[in-house]
C-alpha cells in the first residue's frame, strides 16, 4: 500500500533575501522528499513566503516601498533559488495569496464561534524580530529578546486572544504519549520545559491604528490577525483545508521541518490551534539547529549572512547540498567556513567518489572496448556487494529515522570500500599483463556494478551528479528498490567516461 508523505518548511520572512540558513532547511526538505519518493512513497513538498506582519511593514517602509512590492520582489527570489538548488517542491505558499487568506478567516471564525476568542486590555513586550510578544524566560538579564539581543517594544493594546491556555494539558499529554512527536529529544524537552509554566492566552490580533498589513479578523474589521495565526495556517491551506480531498490524503503525514528558533510557535502555538480546530495533530516536528559563522548565528540581521546563489554559482549546487547535510548533526548547531567546505569537497567528493568514478569508467572503456566486461563474481566481489548492501540499509535506515548527517555520511563510507577494494587488487597493473585479462574483466566488472549502485544511492543528496555517471551507463535515475540490487549491470551494455564531476574550486 502506498504511504504518504508530506513534508513543509517554515514560510520565509520576505524582509531579507534567502541565505544559507534557509536554503539549509528547504535542501533538507528536498533530500527527505527525493528518498521517499525513491522508496515508493506519494510525497508532498511545500515551501513558501510569510508576508504579513510588522517586520515586512516596517522593512517596506525603510525601504520607501509598498509591503506587496516587497514581497513580490523578495518572494520571487525565494521562488527563483529553488530550482537553483535541484529543489523540486511541489507547491510554493504565499501568505497575500488570496485562497490562503481566505482560510485563515474561515479558521478564526471557527474558533471564535466555538467561544474560543476573547478581547481584552493587554500590555507586553513585543520582539518585532520574533513577531511575537515575549515571556519573562525568552528574556536575557539586561532585559532583551535571547534571539535577537534588542530591548523588545513595551505594546499595550485592546486585542482578541485566543484561549491557548485552554489547550495546556491535551498538549502535554500528546508530547508524552508520542515520543517522536518532536524530535531530536532535546527540542521535546525544551517543549515540555515550556509547559511547566503556565501557557498565556495567545494574542492574535493587531489593531489597524498600529498596522494594517495583515489578514481582517472576519468578526471585526478593525483589526489584523497577528502574523503567527495567519503564517502557521499555511501548512493547512495549502492543501485546501478540511475537506478538500489533498488535505485528507496528505494532512495525516504531515512532518514540519524547521530551525530551534521557531520551536515555540511551532511545538506549542500550532498545536493548540489544531487542537481549537478540530484538526488531527502533525506527524511530527523535526527541529535542526543553526549554521553558524564564528560561533554566530547566520542571519540577515547580524550581518554575516552568506548567499546560497553566490556559493553554488561558486562550488555547484550539488556538492553544496551534500555539504549540507554531512557537516551538520541533525538538531545540533555547525559552523560554515569556506574550509571547511573545501575539506568535504575536497576530501569526500573530488577524491573519494570523483576518483572512484573516473577511474573505473576510464580503465573499463580503455580495456574492454567500452563495454561492460563478461566475468565471473569472486569471493572479493561478493564481499565488497554485501558492504555496499549494508551501508545502503544503513542510509535508508538513517534516513527513514530524519539523521540526516548520518546518512550522507554513509556516502563516503561506501566509496571508501570500493576504493580500497581497487586499490588492493590495483587493475591499472592488470592491464598491462596479457594473463590477467580474466581477473581485470572481472575487478572491473565490479567497479562498474559498484559506481552505478553509488550513483543510485547519492540521488537524493545530489541528483544532478547522480544523473551524469548513470549517463555513462545509458541508464535512468532509480524509480524503486530493484535498482538497489547487485551484479545487475548487462554484460556487454555500452559505457563511456564521465565528464570531470568535482573540478578544483578556486582558493584550494
Ligand atoms: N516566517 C517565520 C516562519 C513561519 S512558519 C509558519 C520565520 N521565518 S524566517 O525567515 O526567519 O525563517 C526561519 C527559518 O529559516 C528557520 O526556522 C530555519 O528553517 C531557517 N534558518 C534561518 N536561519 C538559519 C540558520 N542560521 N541556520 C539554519 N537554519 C536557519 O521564522
Amino acid at each position: 500500500m502506498t504511504q504518504e508523505f508530506y513534508i513543509t518548511t517554515p514560510i520565509y520572512y520576505v524582509n531579507a533575501k534567502p541565505h544559507i540558513g534557509h536554503a539549509y532547511t528547504s535542501i533538507v526538505a528536498d533530500i527527505f522528499i527525493r528518498f521517499h519518493k525513491l522508496i515508493g512513497d506519494d510525497c508532498y513538498f511545500l515551501t513558501g513566503t510569510d508576508e504579513h506582519g510588522q517586520k515586512i511593514a516596517t522593512s517596506a517602509r525603510e525601504k520607501g516601498t509598498s509591503p506587496q512590492e516587497l514581497c513580490d520582489e523578495v518572494s520571487k527570489l525565494f521562488q527563483d533559488l529553488l530550482p537553483e538548488l535541484h529543489i523540486e517542491n511541489d507547491q510554493f505558499i504565499r501568505t497575500t495569496d488570496e485562497s490562503h487568506k481566505k482560510i485563515v478567516q474561515q479558521a478564526l471564525q471557527d474558533v471564535y464561534d466555538k467561544g474560543l476568542i476573547y478581547k481584552k486590555d493587554y500590555s507586553g513586550k513585543y520582539c518585532q524580530g520574533c513577531e511575537r510578544y515575549l515571556d519573562e524566560g525568552d528574556l536575557d538579564e539586561e532585559g532583551c529578546c535571547k534571539d535577537h539581543l534588542n530591548v523588545p517594544e513595551e505594546v499595550s493594546e485592546n486585542n482578541y486572544f485566543f484561549k491557548m491556555s485552554q489547550f495546556q494539558d491535551q498538549l502535554i499529554q500528546h508530547i508524552e504519549d508520542n515520543p517522536t512527536f518532536i524530535t531530536p529529544e532535546q527540542y521535546r524537552n525544551e517543549t515540555l520545559g515550556f509547559l511547566k509554566e503556565p501557557l498565556q492566552d495567545m494574542c492574535i490580533s493587531r489593531h489597524k491604528d498600529r498596522l494594517t498589513w495583515g489578514v481582517e479578523i472576519p468578526f471585526d474589521t478593525d483589526f489584523v490577525t497577528y502574523v503567527w495565526f495567519d503564517a502557521l495556517l499555511n501548512y493547512c491551506s495549502a492543501l485546501g483545508y478540511k475537506g478538500n480531498e489533498k488535505f485528507e490524503k496528505y494532512w495525516p503525514e504531515v512532518h514540519h521541518l524547521l530551525a530551534k528558533d521557531i520551536v515555540k510557535t511551532h511545538c506549542v502555538y500550532w498545536p493548540t490551534m489544531l487542537m481549537a480546530l478540530d484538526i488531527p495533530m502533525p506527524k511530527r516536528f523535526l527541529v535542526h539547529g543553526y549554521w553558524l559563522m564564528e560561533d554566530t548565528k547566520i542571519s540577515k540581521s547580524l550581518g554575516n549572512a552568506v548567499s546560497p546563489l553566490e556559493l553554488k554559482d561558486e562550488v555547484g549546487a550539488d556538492p553544496l547540498r551534500y555539504f549540507l547535510a554531512a557537516a551538520m548533526t541533525f538538531g545540533r548547531d555547525a559552523n560554515f567556513t569556506m574550509d571547511l567546505f573545501r575539506e568535504r569537497y575536497n576530501a569526500d567528493l573530488a577524491n573519494n567518489l570523483g576518483n572512484l568514478v573516473s577511474r573505473s569508467l576510464t580503465l573499463t572503456v580503455k580495456n574492454f572496448d567500452s563495454k561492460i566486461p563478461v566475468a565471473s563474481v569472486g569471493e572479493k566481489e561478493n564481499e565488497l556487494f554485501s558492504q555496499l548492501q549494508k551501508l545502503w540499509q544503513e542510509l535508508v535506515e538513517h534516513i527513514k529515522n530524519f539523521q540526516l548527517g548520518k546518512a550522507a555520511n554513509t556516502i563516503p563510507a561506501m566509496c571508501g570500500f570500493v576504493n580500497r577494494y581497487i586499490d588492493e587488487h590495483e587493475p591499472w597493473k592488470m592491464a598491462k599483463e596479457e594473463d590477467k585479462k580474466e581477473d581485470l574483466a572481472r575487478v572491473l566488472k565490479a567497479q562498474c556494478e559498484s559506481v552505478r549502485f553509488i550513483a543510485g544511492a547519492i540521488q537524493s543528496f545530489m541528483p544532478e551528479i547522480s544523473q551524469k555517471i548513470l549517463d555513462c551507463f545509458g541508464l535512468q535515475v532509480p524509480t524503486g528498490p530493484e535498482f538497489f540490487e547487485l551484479g545487475v549491470l548487462e554484460e556487454g551494455s555500452e559505457i563511456k567516461k564521465c565528464p570531470p564531476l568535482f573540478p578544483r574550486i578556486s582558493g584550494k
